[in-house]
């Protein structure tokens, strides 16, 4: 938040404790006071997956007009091309926008993706994100949320690496939902099957699995996850219906949950932590008791599995 006021900081530490205010709308609105404008990206080139809808969608519009070429990751080509050819009515948007399918789950189609992906990548955001009502498995036991939220995006960047810089950054859309899991066993899947507690379970592995990667390659691209607040996107109305119609005069829009995605593509570099977790525009505390610390021997396995399960798609 730089060039953020005194009251202003203050005001963002009372907001805190205060969730649905300050992960909702009202928070957002009284923190975009301190908010600088965002630098152009002409010339960067974007890769966002789960891009045709809600967060993604919005952030590949931030994005494409701050004058990035932004590769929209989608998994549905009618969806994908619906998406783009709404934000392509804008003369010169089009032309920035390019899609790329694939199931960001299945790991032989992240492998193929990165097989496609020949030009250089300045940003990487791992968007795409699923909260099941019921168990489904991406492949033979690995389960979605697994699947989608921590081995697809680990195998994407392993196979982005050879060609990812310390200039370029990787992002892990997290969730909130994360400060009420912890770290667990990788692949762990709650019994009975529970998805909004496989979703934050997920989330949380995310926030490690940001961390992790910029303690075991200190040279590599800037990773970092963030989490969006409260946003009416198609997910929460579908997965948690409950939850939107009680939260709904609160929740931010699109655009809102995508802010801080657009300002970690083009904040300065020197701006980010590595593998800290933003939340408008601000590094966070990662456990909602500071002085909690996720164990040293499940923070290892995380990174052993991800590298195990990934392993045959190198
Ligand atoms: N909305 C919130 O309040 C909130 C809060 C915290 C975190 N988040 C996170 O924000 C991210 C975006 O969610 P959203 O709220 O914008 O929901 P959304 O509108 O449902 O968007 C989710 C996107 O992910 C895509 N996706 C899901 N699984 C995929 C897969 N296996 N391969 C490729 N794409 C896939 C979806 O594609 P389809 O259209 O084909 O399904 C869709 O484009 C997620 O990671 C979510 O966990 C959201």
């Amino acid at each position: 938040m730089s060039g953020v006021s005194l009251p202003e900081r203050v005001l963002d530490r009372l907001l805190g404790p205060l969730v649905p205010l300050s992960f909702g709308a009202p928070g957002l609105r009284l923190r975009r006071r301190g908010f600088d404008e965002l630098a152009r990206l002409d010339g960067r080139h974007v890769v966002i997956t789960g891009a045709n809808s809600g967060i993604g969608l919005a952030a590949t519009l931030a994005i494409a007009d701050l004058g990035a070429r932004v590769t929209m990751v989608c998994r549905d080509r009618g969806r994908a091309e619906a998406a783009r050819d709404g934000l392509s009515a804008v003369p010169g948007r089009a032309g920035r926008l390019a899609i790329e399918l694939c199931d960001v789950s299945r790991l032989g189609d992240v492998a193929r993706l990165a097989a496609r992906l020949r030009d250089p990548i300045d940003v990487v955001i791992h968007n795409a994100g699923v909260l099941p009502l019921e168990r489904s498995d991406a492949a033979a036991g690995l389960e979605l949320t697994w699947a989608t939220h921590v081995a697809g995006p680990h195998l994407l960047m392993r196979l982005l690496r050879p060609r990812l810089s310390a200039a370029s950054r990787c992002v892990l859309v997290s969730s909130g939902g994360m400060y009420l899991a912890p770290l667990v066993a990788p692949a762990t899947v709650p019994e009975p099957y529970d998805g909004v507690r496989a979703y934050a379970l997920t989330k949380r592995a995310q926030v490690v699995l940001a961390e992790l990667w910029s303690e075991h390659d200190p040279n590599g691209p800037r990773v970092v996850s963030m989490h969006p607040g409260w946003v009416d996107t198609a997910a929460v109305r579908t997965s948690l219906p409950r939850f939107h119609a009680l939260t709904r005069p609160l929740l931010r829009d699109a655009a809102g949950g995508a802010d801080t995605l657009a300002w970690l593509a083009a904040c300065p570099h020197e701006a980010l932590h590595p593998g800290g977790l933003y939340f408008d525009r601000v590094r966070r505390a990662t456990h909602l008791a500071p002085w909690r610390r996720d164990r040293p021997e499940l923070r290892a396995a995380l990174w052993q599995w991800c590298n195990a399960i990934t392993a045959p798609y190198l």
